[in-house]
C-alpha cells in the first residue's frame, strides 16, 4: 500500500496586498518585485483570529469535504509549518480539536518550504508499513508575523495561507519519494526562536525575524530540484517526458523558469500561482495542488513531480500518480 491523494483544500486570507501596497511600506516598486520574483500580490491575515490554526483547519475541512471522508475516519494529522500559534501544543493537535478528528495521532513537522513533502514522505512510510490507512497533511504559514516589515529584501516575498490534502492507503499513488537536509547551510535562511529569559542568561528580549541570503537559496533550488527529479525518475524507471506537471515550491517565478530551462521543458508544465500568493513556504504546493484540482487540470493517472526546498537547508520530492 502507498499514499494516494483523494481530496484537496485551501484557505487564503481575503486580504491581499499588491506590490504598490508594499511600496508604501518600504523602498521598493512593482517593477523590481515583478521582474525579480514574478510576485504581483500576496494574501495576508488581517485579524488575530485568522491565525495558523484557523487557516489550517479551514483548508483541512475543505479537503475532507472533497475526499468524502469524515473527521473520525482520519488516522494521522500532519501539519507542516514554521509559524505555529503556540510553541506547544502543536498546530496539528489544535486542528484535530477543531475538526473533531478524535481518532488521529497529530503532530507538526518543521522543515520550512520542504515541510509538505516531508509530510507526504512520512505518511507514505506509515501506509507502506501498514501502521495507518488515512491522513490529512497540511501546509500552513502565517509568515507575515515572522518577517521584518522594514526589510525590503524579504518582506515583499512572503504570503500567508494554508493547503491540505487527504490521503488514503491504496495500490497506486506515490511511485517514489525522497527527502534530505544539510544543516551546514543553516544560516542561509533563518529565524531565531525567542531568547532564554531565565535569570542566569543575559540576552536581549528583542524578537528576531526572517533573514535570508537570497542568492544562495536561489542557487541551491536550481541545483537541487533537477537532482531530486533525476533520482526519482531512476528509482521509478521513468523519464522526464512521462511527467505531466511539475508542482514545485512557489518561491519565485525566476527559480521555476531557471529549472524549466535546465530541464529543457516548456513553462506550461510548471503551473504557478506565485504571482497571486507570493511564497507561502510549506503551504505553497498544497495550495497550488488544490487550485489545479478545483480547476479540473489534474486528471486521473496524471504523473506529478512535486518538490519543495528551503531553510535547513531542506528538500523533498515525490513522483505521484493522480
Ligand atoms: N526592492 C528594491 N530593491 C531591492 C529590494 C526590493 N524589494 N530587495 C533588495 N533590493 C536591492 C538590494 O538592496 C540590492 O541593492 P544594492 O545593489 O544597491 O545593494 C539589489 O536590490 C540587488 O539585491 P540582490 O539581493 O542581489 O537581488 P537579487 O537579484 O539576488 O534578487 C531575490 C533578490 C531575493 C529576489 C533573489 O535572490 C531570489 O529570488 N532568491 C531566492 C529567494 C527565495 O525564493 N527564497 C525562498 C526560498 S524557500
Amino acid at each position: 500500500m502507498r499514499l494516494k491523494i483523494i481530496g484537496t483544500g485551501r484557505y487564503l486570507p481575503e486580504k491581499t496586498a499588491t506590490n504598490d501596497d508594499m511600496a508604501k511600506l518600504v523602498e521598493t516598486s512593482d517593477e523590481w518585485i515583478s521582474t525579480r520574483t514574478g510576485i504581483k500580490q500576496r494574501h495576508l491575515v488581517s485579524s488575530p483570529e485568522e491565525n495558523t490554526t484557523y487557516m489550517a483547519t479551514e483548508a483541512a475541512k475543505r479537503a475532507l469535504k472533497n475526499s468524502g471522508l469524515k473527521p473520525e475516519d482520519i488516522d494521522v494529522i500532519l501539519v507542516a509549518t514554521v509559524s505555529s500559534d503556540y510553541i506547544t501544543p502543536s498546530t496539528a493537535c489544535m486542528v484535530q480539536r477543531e475538526l473533531g478528528a478524535f481518532n488521529a495521532v497529530s503532530f507538526d513537522i518543521n522543515a520550512a518550504c520542504a515541510g509538505f513533502l516531508y509530510g507526504l514522505n512520512t505518511v507514505d512510510a506509515y501506509f507502506r508499513s501498514g501502521i495507518y490507512k488515512t491522513a490529512i497533511i497540511i501546509g500552513v504559514e502565517t509568515l507575515s508575523k515572522i518577517v521584518d516589515w522594514s526589510d525590503r529584501s524579504t518582506c515583499v516575498l512572503f504570503g500567508d495561507g494554508a493547503g491540505a490534502v487527504v490521503a488514503k492507503a491504496d495500490e497506486t499513488g506515490m511511485l517514489a519519494c525522497l527527502q534530505g537536509s544539510d544543516g551546514t547551510h543553516a544560516d542561509v535562511l533563518e529565524c531565531k526562536a525567542r531568547s532564554n529569559n531565565n535569570p542566569y542568561v543575559s540576552t536581549s528580549k528583542d524578537f528576531d525575524y526572517v533573514f535570508m541570503n537570497g542568492q544562495e537559496v536561489f542557487k541551491f533550488a536550481v541545483r537541487k530540484v533537477p537532482e531530486c527529479l533525476n533520482q526519482l525518475l531512476e528509482k521509478a524507471n521513468l523519464t522526464v517526458n512521462d511527467v505531466d506537471y511539475f508542482l514545485l515550491h512557489q518561491a519565485n517565478y525566476r527559480i521555476l523558469t531557471s529549472i524549466a530551462k535546465k530541464l529543457n521543458l516548456p513553462m506550461d508544465k510548471f503551473p504557478s500561482n506565485v504571482d497571486q500568493c507570493g511564497n507561502t513556504s510549506a503551504a505553497s504546493i498544497p495550495i497550488l495542488m488544490d487550485e489545479l484540482n478545483q480547476q479540473g487540470v489534474l486528471k486521473e493517472g496524471d504523473l506529478l513531480f512535486l518538490s519543495g526546498f528551503g531553510a535547513g537547508l531542506t528538500w523533498g520530492a515525490a513522483l505521484l500518480k493522480w
